[in-house]
């Protein structure tokens, strides 16, 4: 009996410590120590011994017991160790190393063209206003000397707001130019004026150089003894500022029910360097050297007098354009549809 309780203490512990992972000594610990294991025939052996062997065999068969219960106990903890063991070298991590940066986004490409445009005014003492989206006929036809129904007014492909009409102000539109701008501003009667006045516009109009919402800029300047001079100086300066300083601008005569005279302001084509041509060929651009950027003119006296500003005493001049099609007239910016700007995909936009 003596023998076969070493036996067993020496196999069970050499099994325990051979265990490879827990199911292994799982099974282990079921074969030796079990309700039906080895350990267990033993004890039962040792019960049925004649009595004077039963207290030495029982005391030893105890201590067996033990010792093959620590050998399990000692693996289990072995097992526990190179578990975590191996966390440690798997799944480290080194704190001091640096962080992975989140991606960084920047303003959008029109919000910074209207920064520009602003900075470059504001220089010259231009102040920046803004006004409402939603405008009454008023301020955007009417003190703008298109009276009611003057076909004019087609030309503004004009959103009408389902509201109530104001019986001085007329019906609600959503603001189909800037230049209603001008009108708000003299009629705070606080001259001499020199504002840029950029906002949302709304046409009914999509294309490929069309959008029904898109941003103007509007520039108006009134003082004593103003002329066409001035608009043309104001021009250049913003042509050299914001497209570079090889760019010029032309007026060519137009007309504008605000504005008298009224022209339409071209800028020399960056591409062929205001020529027309590249080699032989038409630049495919501009096709004539020039390309159009916006309108302008002296303030109509009948501007002035809808706002109760004495246009014996002063005058004045206005500009205006689309802020998107600037930037697309920028250097080096090749943009073919004007729609991109608002189809939030960022392949385009992460390009600016
Ligand atoms: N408001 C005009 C437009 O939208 C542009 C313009 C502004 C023309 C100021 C003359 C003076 O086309």
């Amino acid at each position: 009996m003596k023998d076969k309780l070493d036996q067993l203490k020496s196999e069970a512990s050499a099994a325990f410590a051979a265990a490879k992972d827990a199911a292994e000594l799982e099974a282990t610990e079921i074969k030796y120590l079990g309700r039906k294991g080895l350990m267990a025939a033993l004890m039962q052996g040792v019960a049925g011994l004649p009595s004077n062997e039963r207290p030495m065999m029982g005391k030893l068969a105890n201590e067996v017991k033990i010792a093959v219960e620590r050998a399990l106990a000692d693996r289990r903890a072995g097992l526990e160790a190179e578990k975590r063991g191996a966390i440690a070298t798997s799944e480290w991590m080194d704190l001091t190393m640096p962080g992975t940066r989140p991606p960084k986004g920047h303003v959008h490409v029109v919000t910074d063209a209207i920064a520009a445009v602003t900075g470059i005014f504001e220089k010259i003492g231009f102040t920046r206003v803004r006004y409402p989206e939603v405008e009454w006929d008023w301020y955007a036809f009417e003190a703008l000397n298109m009276p009611k129904d003057h076909p004019a007014r087609d030309e503004w492909e004009t959103f009408f707001m389902a509201a109530p009409e104001d019986p001085k102000l007329g019906k609600m539109v959503l603001t189909p130019h800037t230049s209603s701008g001008q009108i708000h501003e003299l009629k705070k009667g606080k001259l001499p004026i020199r504002m840029i006045n950029i906002s949302k516009t709304y046409r009914r109009q999509s294309d490929v150089t069309h959008v029904p919402m898109f941003h103007q800029f509007e520039g108006l300047m009134i003082d004593k003894n103003i002329s066409v001079t001035h608009l043309k100086g104001v021009l250049d300066h913003f042509a050299k500022e914001f497209f570079g300083h090889g760019r010029k601008t032309r007026l060519r005569p137009f007309h504008f029910r605000f504005t008298e005279p009224s022209f339409e302001i071209d800028i020399s084509c960056d591409l062929c360097g205001g020529t027309g041509r590249i080699g032989e060929a038409k630049c495919r651009i501009c096709k004539e050297g020039w390309l159009e950027l916006g309108g302008a003119g002296m303030v109509h006296p009948n501007v002035l007098k809808a706002c109760s500003v004495d246009s014996e005493k002063w005058s004045g001049f206005a500009f205006g354009w689309g802020v998107e099609r600037t930037m697309m007239m920028r250097e080096g910016v090749k943009i073919d549809d004007v729609r991109h700007f608002y189809r939030n995909d960022f392949r385009f936009l992460t390009q600016f």
